[in-house]
């Protein structure tokens, strides 16, 4: 039997964080095995905000090597560069003319990235959601792996898919949304009421996945918790805590409650001591095989360039079923 289709993405924007690899790239790996993975460096979607040309090439090549660092094995999976495939874009245009403005107006990711970038608002930030839409659609995935901030861009490009399929009979699938109930949305350990975010003006904020094990002692030292001291799963009274406990959960593989009996009677000292080395001892070897494969560019270069004609095999199938669909002279 065929396995089903995986596709999911990360934006080229460097400064990955712990959240970006809970939510998202630790999901993947787990998943390589048993579907047919399709992983993208989302680079045309990082142009919504304004970039330095030459840092963007260099986070494109950081992306893939740190998809490889974090485990993911570059022939079992097909990792490719979004700008690479044409039909991303191609199809993007089709589907802007099946998506209504008040749909992407709804879109919260929209209004908070608005608010943030009040002097760029381009029409690009507007309609994201339909480039990611599109690639989810053209390699008809069943599943996208993603955190929880992305499940209403899902929701639209289901959305969409129905809408064409409603029109011009079954062309697309029909993707589901895989959010796992763990570690979907890693907060900020200075704001644990606010997710963990690449643009977060808080070094003290965040953890980078390059973040040094010092680095990464110290921001879970001072993470914000509560006065009660006892480390008890409370994700509304107890939001710091309770992040806290979702990351070393994930890591260790523990429930809620296992990690309340481990901890005990032990104030946040120890858990928080607990914590930071769990995450040190995760991210150590990953950290140690990103540098070494940064150094080997010829080799990323040709995991991309495999990565690239597989997709752009399935991908061009695609857009030309769609094209004769609407019409267009193919
Ligand atoms: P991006 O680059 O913002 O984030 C990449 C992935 O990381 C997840 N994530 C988190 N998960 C848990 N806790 C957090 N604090 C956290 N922060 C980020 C995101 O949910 C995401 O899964 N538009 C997408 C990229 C994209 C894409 C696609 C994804 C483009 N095309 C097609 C899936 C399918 C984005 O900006 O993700």
């Amino acid at each position: 039997m065929d396995k089903k289709v995986i596709l999911s993405g990360i934006q080229a924007t460097g400064n990955l964080t712990l959240g970006n690899y809970l939510g998202a790239l630790s999901n993947w790996v787990e998943m390589q095995d048993e579907y047919n993975c399709y992983y993208m460096i989302a680079d045309l979607h990082t142009l919504t905000i304004r970039n330095e040309p030459d840092a963007l090439r260099k986070h494109t090549l950081e992306l893939i090597a740190l998809y490889i660092a974090a485990g993911l094995d570059p022939d079992k999976n097909t990792i490719f560069i979004q700008s690479h495939v044409p039909a991303h874009t191609e199809l993007s245009w089709i589907l802007n003319c099946y998506t209504y403005m008040g749909e992407l107006s709804r879109m919260t990711q929209f209004k908070d990235k608005a608010s943030k970038h009040a002097d760029n608002i381009n029409s690009g930030l507007f309609t994201y959601p339909v480039l990611m839409a599109s690639d989810i659609l053209l390699y008809n995935a069943d599943l996208v792996p993603v955190g929880e901030d992305q499940r209403q861009h899902l929701e639209l490009t289901r959305d969409i898919a129905q809408r064409f399929n409603s029109i011009y009979g079954d062309t697309f699938t029909v993707p589901d949304a895989y959010i796992a109930k763990v570690g979907a949305k890693i907060m900020g350990l200075q704001n644990p009421t606010a997710k963990m975010s690449k643009s977060s003006q808080d070094p003290m904020d965040i953890i980078l996945l390059t973040d040094s094990p010092e680095d990464i002692r110290k921001k879970f030292k001072k993470a914000v918790t509560d006065s009660e001291n006892c480390v008890r799963y409370d994700k509304e009274n107890k939001p710091g805590v309770s992040n806290l406990m979702g990351i070393y959960g994930m890591i260790k593989k523990k429930t809620m409650e296992e990690i309340e009996e481990e901890f005990s009677g032990q104030g946040y000292g120890a858990f928080k001591t607990a914590v930071a080395e769990a995450v040190v001892e995760r991210l150590e070897p990953i950290q140690a095989k990103y540098y070494s494969l940064l150094e080997d560019t010829e080799k990323l270069k040709q995991i991309y360039e495999k990565g690239d004609k597989k997709a752009e095999e399935r991908a061009s199938k695609m857009i030309s079923e769609v094209y004769k669909k609407v019409g267009l002279v193919v």
